[in-house]
């Protein structure tokens, strides 16, 4: 397969000043794929975004769209591509028609054309009674449309979304899902970032967990959540102070770090969570081995790993690294 893919960057690396907000990023997008790109905040997905979309110049590395490149092919990468978030681009006091059309204009539609494709998405989209109210008017999903909207008059094969869908609420949230599942099948490459996984989960076919700027894990999600162990197996000790002494007897059937849960305040230490490959009788085998070790158990559960696990995991792992380096810092300095 030699299939030019949809989006390449090697080594990319954007500096603000001190601050690496990419230092090395590698990706690769297949064409007609989603591509998520998770990461916390400040990891430097907005920043790779910029750099693909050629609003930003990458201090190293390079990048191409639809095998062009992002820094000496700008200008053709501009016509490949749809951005989201440009909120900027709309005119409060225009209707939502006049914008589209205004901005199938800017990309070079004769005004025929681009009202035919304004009228096109604003139907698609859910705002065809709501076209020829000015924008101020729209509340905060119409806009979010709208803004994908714009992105699409000039027909991209490949969209970059930045979050498409923070701040929405549960309705509108699902219908952003079903416009980008509808984009796909009409065979654009998508690349978005979100804080929600379960959204990386549900849209995307391959994921990049991205933090201090580089790639950290890749894969389809279904491969990084069994990077990460097959399942969880989530305890309730009935004693706090038993922690340290679970977590001991623990080690054997544990695939990775046990965690304490911190998702359940009200529990604090009392709640351990320990990637297995479940077994049958696993769940017995815990309680064995932790009855063993003088540990009461109050509640044992065994559920699948999720994108959160993977995300906390990795995260937490890349943080562990970095107090490693410092610890290591530090000794060498005292030495
Ligand atoms: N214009 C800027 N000037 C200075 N520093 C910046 C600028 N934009 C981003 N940064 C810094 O670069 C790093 C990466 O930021 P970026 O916005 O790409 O992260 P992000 O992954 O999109 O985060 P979020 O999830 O919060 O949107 C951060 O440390 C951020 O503070
Ligand atoms: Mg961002």
């Amino acid at each position: 397969m030699s299939e030019t893919p949809a989006i390449e960057a090697e080594g990319l690396v954007k500096h603000y000043g001190t601050t690496k907000a990419l230092d090395g990023l590698d990706l690769t997008v297949g064409q007609q794929t989603v591509y998520g790109l998770l990461g916390p905040n400040g990891a430097g997905k907005t920043t790779a975004v910029r750099v693909l979309a050629t609003l930003l110049r990458p201090d190293g590395g390079r990048a191409r769209v639809d095998g062009h490149d992002v820094v000496a092919e700008a200008a053709v990468v501009r016509q490949t591509i749809g951005l989201t978030g440009q909120y900027a681009a709309l005119d409060e006091y225009l209707t939502g028609r006049s914008n589209l059309v205004m901005i199938g204009r800017l990309s070079r539609l004769t005004t025929r054309a681009a009202t035919r494709r304004a009228d096109e998405l604003l139907e698609r989209f859910g705002l065809a009674e709501a076209a020829t109210r000015a924008v101020k008017t729209y509340s905060g999903g119409m806009r979010r449309r709208l803004d994908l909207a714009a992105s699409l008059i000039g027909n991209p094969s490949v969209l970059f979304l930045d979050e498409p869908t923070t701040g929405l609420d549960p309705t509108a949230r699902a219908l952003m899902w079903d416009i980008v599942r509808e984009l796909v099948a009409d065979g654009t490459t998508l690349l978005l970032t979100t804080q929600y996984l379960d959204e990386a989960d549900q849209l995307a076919d391959r994921i990049a967990v991205i933090d201090g700027g580089r790639v950290i894990a890749e894969g389809t999600p279904a491969e990084l959540k069994a990077s990460v162990g097959g399942q969880r197996v989530l305890l309730t000790l009935a004693e706090a102070g038993d922690a340290a002494v679970a977590v001991k007897a623990l080690q054997a059937f544990a695939t990775g770090s046990i965690v304490p849960n911190g998702r359940v305040s009200d529990h604090g230490d009392r709640l351990l969570e320990v990637p297995v490959i479940a077994t049958d009788g696993l769940a017995t085998e815990v309680l064995r081995a932790l009855d063993a070790a003088g540990v009461g158990v109050s509640d044992i559960a065994v559920r699948s790993a999720s994108l959160d696990d993977v995300f906390r995991t990795l995260t937490a792992a890349e943080a562990a690294d970095e107090d490693e380096d410092k610890a290591e810092l530090a000794e060498e300095a005292a030495v």
